[in-house]
């Protein structure tokens, strides 16, 4: 049990971030569910409420003011972050193809899977410079992964994503970054690749989706958040915890 934690898990009001922040409050931590939209958050919040401590805070992560008012609230409530969780994420092109795309479909996609990152980020490293043991996770892709793109073998070097694939590949690069600058503060920083779950982010998929589940999904994660003072930093896992992603 982590009781006495405290934990954000950005976009999750559904999908994996939800049972992210589901499986963190049957931890015992405190967790800070962030949903852009206050009615879609309230009700994922309420529907946790059984499962332990999970506290809605409206938080999107395009919107420098939403993600400062969050932080400022859960610094007045908390007083510290232990876990970060920067899940929120889109796909936007599965209907286009790649020659068809714009810059457009990259500025849309980054402004959630890469800036908001950035923003949601910056903002809480006061709070996770607070906890003795602050770990940050990144939720990535193996679509993201230069050694799988690069294999033109690979499955993940058929699906073609220009903007997804490049904004999580960018994420990498971040986690990297971020863990090589805090690794002094003793915050650790890693990336998490939930593997393929059928959730709303790949609906439109033309792929067969598996029938792997949000637990599933949600299994590195919860274990690179949850990982003890001696734990790895710089690390990128899933779909299974053990395993590593190359970069
Ligand atoms: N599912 C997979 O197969 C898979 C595989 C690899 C990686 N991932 C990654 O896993 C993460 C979660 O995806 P998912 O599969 O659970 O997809 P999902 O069900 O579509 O959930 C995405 C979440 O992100 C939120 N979000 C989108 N834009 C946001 C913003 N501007 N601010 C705050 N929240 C925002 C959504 O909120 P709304 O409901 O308001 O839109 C939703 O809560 C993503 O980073 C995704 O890239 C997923």
């Amino acid at each position: 049990m982590n009781t006495n934690e405290v934990a954000l898990v950005t976009g999750a009001n559904k999908g994996i971030g939800r049972e992210i922040a589901r499986q963190l409050a049957t931890l015992g931590l405190t967790v800070y569910l962030g949903a852009r939209d206050n009615e879609r958050g309230r009700t994922a919040a309420a529907e946790l409420a059984g499962d332990g401590d999970v506290r809605f805070v409206q938080l999107d992560v395009t919107d420098p003011d939403s993600v400062a008012a969050a932080v400022k609230a859960i610094e007045a409530d908390a007083g510290r972050l232990d876990v970060l969780v920067n899940n929120a994420g889109i796909a936007v092109e599965w209907d286009t193809a790649l020659v068809d795309l714009t810059a457009e479909h990259l500025r849309t996609t980054y402004e959630v899977n890469v800036f908001g990152v950035v923003t949601v980020t910056s903002a809480c490293i006061p709070l996770l410079r607070q906890s003795p043991n602050a770990r940050i996770v990144n939720i990535s892709s193996s679509l993201g992964s230069l050694a799988k793109l690069s294999d033109f073998e690979s499955p993940q070097s058929k699906h073609q994503l220009l903007a997804y694939s490049s904004s999580k590949a960018a994420l990498n690069a971040l986690t990297l970054s971020y863990a090589a600058a805090l690794r002094a503060d003793g915050i650790k920083v890693n990336a998490a690749t939930p593997g393929l779950v059928p959730t709303d982010i790949n609906a439109g998929a033309p792929i067969p989706r598996g029938n792997r589940t949000v637990a599933d999904g949600a299994a590195a994660p919860v274990y690179l958040a949850t990982l003890p003072a001696d734990g790895p930093t710089g690390v990128s896992r899933g779909p299974n915890p053990d395993d590593s992603i190359p970069w």
